[in-house]
């Protein structure tokens, strides 16, 4: 086999598919398009729909290399020649064009011609019942029946990814690498064999069913063909490597770590455990912060988290004491930019957001390492740590779980995994109860009742905010009544609500119903069940039965200055990842008529520049009274239009968006105004942390922004009226009395020193005498805590031989004191033990050296004892 470099290899693999007709494609980002799925997880994830049959395809053959993470065999990366979390795939597929035949035969002609694989090398496998792939590979290919193998499910069925989707049954073709090590049976070892000897460098899937949850398979609307070659093991086949990670891949890779941490690959097989997951994790590190991704603890941030968290784990095993992961990472970028040019524009983002997270980690890793060590220090071999400790390992010192594990399974102790993923899911409920609590309860029992006789109630709020209705039902306590009098609590129901019902973050509408004889307050609105409007509500006046007719009124001026900070959060949302980037995500939003919130992924504070920045841009469209325009789509055809959507929403097949110009596009539910003029102003009031990694912005809009400038000036305007000189000399007029300040304490210290040396001298020449030496005992008040020090420091070496003891009363009615022994007495006397004794009197606490000591206590009325009893104090 001649060699060939990675670089080649890949370049082959796509030209040779673009000779045979195809589209070459560069990589779609690792975030795929696709609710079901984290990450992208193999080449096929970019064109999940048009397997499904969901979307048309523009082109019938596509190839691309496609960046894929899978994170779900993390543990195993480094211990083994071909784990990965980051890897790339090459793929060549088909939607609706050719089939098997084609695909076995190209697969064939490239390892065989193009890469010159030796044709023994070879071993193919076909899906138990699937004769027609058999009979290709036997009779058009002419491999040995020998060497076909025929596997169930479990081996050749691909997909699908994801709950439901695209799926079918699959052939894959083995490299022999000759590597008997592991086989107990070399002779008669195969593909079935699970030894290592026998590689799976390519997959061919044949796309044709799709999977509902149940996995009931039902043909989908083509054939298509589902290509997958494993790059990183191709490179190895072909460069004659056993191991995936002495392929030049990783070359340059590893130099750098072996450099890094003067160690050898290759000599020692735990420091070997230490650079595969280095090197690999590295690669992973910086494709997933290029994509977008930031350290948290939800969800993909959290994958992220756990990569750089259990590589720095690594790198302190390999020696490292402090953060190192920066030049690795830059070899990362330098070796692969030129394929991924993504990674040399995100280059800052990738060593700023790793090294933060790589510093934080730092900072508690050697204590929990330390405190695992003292639990596990009496267990055996085989014991299980209780999943508490495992929590407590990840709550306070940030392990993620399988770090534990991993450091457990060096000393064969398991983890009890069961009871730390209920601790966890104990914590996310807590966390979530305590965003805020939702006062009804949607699995009430009369929800259910009540859903059979009322159906869905029609929201006709978008458009009106006044009509009137016939009242269908009314709850109170739980019961479905007809009736309900002044003074009651009850939910009322209709079959149409201008009422918007709180969900998306924006709080739900208050306003009145009402008729002639009646009047009722509404004060809270939830949806039941995603159909049912409740309006919950306070009878004011009168009473009220079913079937009776009601105006229902929304409150418009709260309603409209709910829309302003609404739409205002959309700009806000684009403006933040215009300004810092796409990793920006919405984690969290309200949206109420006198505020707005948005927490969004972020991994530091933002800079007084950045702020103006984002207030400038959102008011910029704000001037340019832009038309707010709302669309119902679906799903797939939103998708296609590059909507700002959230992970972790579920939408349903038909969603809604709303468009600001182009600056904006968001799937949104919720009410907006019509026009981004009609927001007014808007203002930021704040910009804090939620957690690590989510930062919180506050803002007002309208007339509240409006007021808060007004505050802000009516504060300026009466500082200048109380300093008594215009606005403009505010700032100078502050600094000049903060100098002035500064100088007066300058001065009053100087004089508390004055004064306390006259006292001092006094008190040298009245010393008292115990146990034969001068012991001076001064009491002084409200000195500087470093006048106090030097007073003390002053004294003994005026006194030179003896024991020195200096109260300082405050007036916080607090006294501290030090005392100070000369060096040749601390046979006679212990300065720490004197201070413990008299804080002990004092009802506090303190402590020191033989010949210095500081202490202090509450209790200054005790002072006089303690001065009365000194020479037992000191004699003891
Ligand atoms: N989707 C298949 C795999 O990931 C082939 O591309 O192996």
């Amino acid at each position: 086999m001649k060699y060939l470099s990675s670089h080649e290899i890949r370049e082959m693999f796509l030209a040779f598919f673009e000779s045979k007709g195809h589209k070459r494609f560069p990589s779609a980002s690792l975030i795929p398009n696709d609710p079901q799925l984290m990450f992208t997880v193999a080449g096929m994830v970019p064109f999940k729909p048009i397997f499904w049959g969901k979307v048309e395809p523009t082109y019938t053959r596509i190839t691309t290399c496609q960046k894929c993470i899978r994170t779900n065999d993390i543990e195993n990366v480094g211990r083994t020649p071909r784990h990965h979390t980051f890897f790339e795939m090459l793929g060549n597929f088909s939607f609706g064009d050719y089939f098997k035949e084609e695909a076995i035969e190209w697969a064939w002609e490239f390892l065989t011609k193009e890469l010159e694989m030796p044709i023994e090398k070879l071993w193919v496998s076909v899906y138990e019942t699937d004769e027609e792939s058999f009979n290709i590979w036997k009779y058009k290919i002419g491999v040995p029946e020998n060497k076909i193998m025929k596997f169930g499910k479990e081996d050749n069925w691909w997909g699908p990814v994801g709950p439901t989707g695209p799926c079918g049954p699959c052939s894959e073709i083995y490299f022999d690498t000759g590597n008997s090590k592991n086989c107990q049976d070399h002779e008669n070892c195969t593909p079935a064999c699970d030894c290592g000897r026998f590689v799976e460098i390519w997959n061919i899937v044949f796309t044709e069913y799709y999977s509902d949850e149940n996995g009931n398979l039902s043909p989908l609307p083509r054939k298509n063909i589902d290509t997958g070659a494993g790059f990183e093991r191709i490179c190895a086949a072909v460069q004659d490597v056993y191991d995936n990670f002495k392929s030049d891949l990783f070359k340059e890779i590893i130099e750098k770590i072996e450099k890094t941490f003067s160690v050898k690959f290759g000599e020692d097989s735990n420091t070997d455990v230490s650079i595969k997951v280095i090197a690999d994790h590295v690669r992973a590190i910086a494709f997933l912060i290029a994509d977008g991704v930031i350290p948290s603890n939800e969800a993909r941030g959290y994958v992220l988290r756990r990569i750089i968290r259990r590589a720095v784990r690594h790198g302190t095993l390999l020696g490292s004491k402090g953060p190192f992961l920066k030049d690795i990472l830059e070899t990362v970028i330098w070796k692969m930019s030129d394929v991924y040019p993504e990674l040399l524009e995100k280059r800052d983002l990738i060593e700023k957001i790793s090294k933060i997270e790589e510093e934080k980690f730092f900072s508690t890793l050697e204590k929990g390492v330390e405190r695992l060590n003292t639990i596990i220090s009496n267990f055996d071999k085989g014991n299980t740590l209780p999943g508490s400790v495992a929590f407590e390992l990840y709550d306070t010192y940030g392990f993620p779980v399988d770090i534990t594990k991993e450091i457990l399974e060096e000393k064969g102790i398991k983890v009890n995994e069961k009871e730390f993923e209920e601790l966890m899911n104990k914590q996310k409920e807590m966390a979530r109860e305590a965003l805020g609590k939702v006062e009804y309860d949607e699995s009430n029992p009369v929800y259910k009742r009540l859903s059979k006789i009322l159906s869905k109630t029609e929201f006709i709020g978008y458009e009106a905010l006044r009509i009137e209705e016939e009242l269908k039902a009314i709850i109170n306590n739980g019961n479905i009544i007809n009736e309900a009098f002044e003074g009651e609590e009850v939910e009322l129901f209709f079959a149409r609500s201008p009422f918007y019902s709180e969900k998306g973050g924006q709080v739900s509408d208050k306003g009145v119903i009402v008729n002639d004889k009646f009047m009722a307050e509404v004060n809270d609105v939830q949806m039941i069940s995603g159909e049912i409007i409740s309006h919950f509500v306070k009878i004011k006046k009168g009473s009220i039965k079913t079937g009776e007719k009601v105006v229902l009124e929304v409150n418009e001026t709260l309603r409209k200055a709910t829309e302003k900070n609404h739409t205002a959060t959309h700009l806000l949302h684009a403006a933040l990842r215009k300004i810092l980037g796409n990793h920006v995500k919405q984690a969290g939003s309200y949206v109420g008529p006198e505020r707005l919130r948005f927490d969004f992924s972020h991994f530091e504070p933002l800079s007084r520049e950045q702020m103006y920045h984002i207030e400038y841009l959102v008011n910029e469209q704000i001037q340019k009274a832009i038309p707010v325009v709302t669309y119902v789509k679906s799903l797939e055809e939103a998708r296609n239009m590059d909507v700002v959507a959230l992970f972790e929403e579920k939408y349903g097949d038909v969603v809604r968006v709303v468009e600001i110009g182009d600056f904006s596009r968001e799937f949104c539910g919720g009410t907006h105004v019509s026009n981004t003029g009609e927001i007014g102003i808007f203002k930021i009031i704040s910009e804090s942390s939620v957690s690590s990694g989510v930062r919180r912005i506050e803002a007002l809009t309208g007339m509240e922004g409006l007021n808060f400038v007004n505050g802000l000036q009516d504060t300026i305007v009466k500082i200048s009226q109380m300093l008594d000189i215009p606005i403009y000399k505010i700032q100078e007029k502050i600094e000049d009395i903060l100098q002035i300040l500064k100088t007066q304490e300058k001065e009053i210290k100087k004089l508390q020193s004055q004064l306390a040396t006259k006292t001092i001298e006094k008190l040298v020449d009245n010393p008292k005498i115990i146990k034969g030496e001068k012991v001076v005992v001064g009491i002084l008040e409200n000195l500087e805590k470093d006048v106090h020090a030097n007073t003390a420091d002053v004294l003994i070496q005026k006194l030179g031989r003896g024991v020195v003891i200096l109260f300082n009363k405050n007036e916080e009615n607090n006294v501290s004191f030090i005392v100070k022994v000369s060096k040749e007495l601390t046979n006679k006397f212990h300065a720490g033990n004197i201070a413990k004794k008299i804080a002990f009197y004092l009802g506090g606490g303190g402590g020191g050296s033989p010949t210095f000591a500081q202490a202090g206590g509450k209790k200054v009325k005790k002072l006089e004892e303690v001065i009365d009893n000194l020479e037992n104090i000191l004699e003891e």
